[in-house]
């Protein structure tokens, strides 16, 4: 991870910051810039938006980490009515969600209920449902949910593997194995040295090991970065290995490196946006600051010039 990730992830924990970002009107545009919206329904026109510039999406009602079973249920119901609201708009039903917004706090089985539940009405409508991965503490939790419910639902439901976990490789294999759908990303939490690569040289090129072999072994797989390098080795790993561009697909966040997104598609490669709405878009946003040292600069200095502007 890089060394600025910590800390900036430590401080957006802080009461303070989190009240004041959530409050103050200079973050809007910020917000906006990575959340589609607070509702779905502002949100699908969005959809539509980005469909007809031939980039297909993912939709994420933003939350995490719920402390009632009323709360999880709530969110079931936002994600069926995801999947019907793509479906009746004729835009392909494809959300991803996150376990622990679904109860996984509150015990595997009522988690795994709740998914069940979302995957009956993607079979339904004939979508697809990717279950993304938290934190370190979740991760056999998530992968041992995500085979139970893909025994029953192989088409509908695919997972996410993160190249900074040291695990990362078995977890590729396993997913390869049961021919399973793997988004592969880097990994956006705070982890520790005893469960992560602490350099990014490191955890990026377990990245670039991990997507050959999905390239190469795994089930239409999804190259999830904005890393340019990472893009152009997939493409020439694709093209000298004859894989043709209907076999994977990348993917990228709502907001980021929108440039490189319509010319990935207009080259014809298959591109997808994860979309995330909602109102609990806290965590997801501070994630994102985390990333990039200019975004974390701006909060940071709003937060300290607070002061002079009340
Ligand atoms: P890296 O962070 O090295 O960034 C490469 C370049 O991309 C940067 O130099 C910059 O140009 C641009 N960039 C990246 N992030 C930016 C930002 N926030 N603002 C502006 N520019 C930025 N993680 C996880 O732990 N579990 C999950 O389920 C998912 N799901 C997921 C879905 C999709 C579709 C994507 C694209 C990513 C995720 N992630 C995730 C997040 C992922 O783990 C990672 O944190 C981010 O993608 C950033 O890493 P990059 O691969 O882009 O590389």
């Amino acid at each position: 991870m890089q060394w600025y990730r910590r800390p900036i992830l430590a401080v957006a924990d802080f009461g303070p910051v989190e009240q004041f970002t959530r409050t103050n009107s200079l973050f809007k545009g910020l917000v906006n810039r990575f959340v589609a919206g607070e509702t779905l329904e502002e949100t699908l026109p969005k959809v539509e938006q980005i469909a007809s510039s031939g980039i297909t999406a993912t939709l994420d009602e933003l939350g995490e980490n719920v402390s009632s079973e009323a709360e999880a249920s709530a969110a079931v119901e936002t994600f069926i009515r995801s999947l019907r609201g793509l479906s009746e708009r004729s835009l392909e039903p494809n959300i991803s969600i996150k376990l622990t917004m679904l109860g996984l706090d509150l015990g595997t089985e009522i988690a795994k209920a709740n998914v069940l539940r979302i995957l009956t009405v993607a079979r339904e409508v004939g979508g697809f449902v990717r279950i993304d991965m938290e934190g370190s503490q979740y991760v056999d939790a998530t992968m041992d949910l995500f085979e139970q419910v893909h025994d029953a639902y192989p088409a509908e439901v695919g997972i996410v593997i993160q190249s900074y976990l040291y695990r990362a490789r078995a977890d590729v294999e396993r997913a390869i194995a049961r021919n399973a759908r793997v988004r592969l990303v880097k990994g956006a939490y705070s982890e520790p040295a005893t469960v992560a690569f602490a350099s990014a040289v490191d955890r990026d090129d377990n990245y670039l090991r991990l997507m050959y072999l999905l390239l190469e072994k795994g089930t239409y797989p999804a190259i999830a970065t904005h890393d340019t390098a990472l893009i152009n080795a997939a493409k020439a790993f694709a093209k000298d290995h004859g894989i043709g561009l209907d076999r994977f697909e990348f993917q990228m966040l709502y907001g980021v490196r929108r440039d490189l997104q319509t010319q990935l598609a207009s080259e014809g490669y298959r591109m997808r946006v994860y979309i995330p709405f909602g109102t609990e878009w806290y965590p997801y946003f501070t994630r994102r600051i985390a990333e990039r040292p200019a975004n974390a600069t701006f909060v940071l200095r709003q937060f300290f010039d607070r002061g002079k502007a009340d």
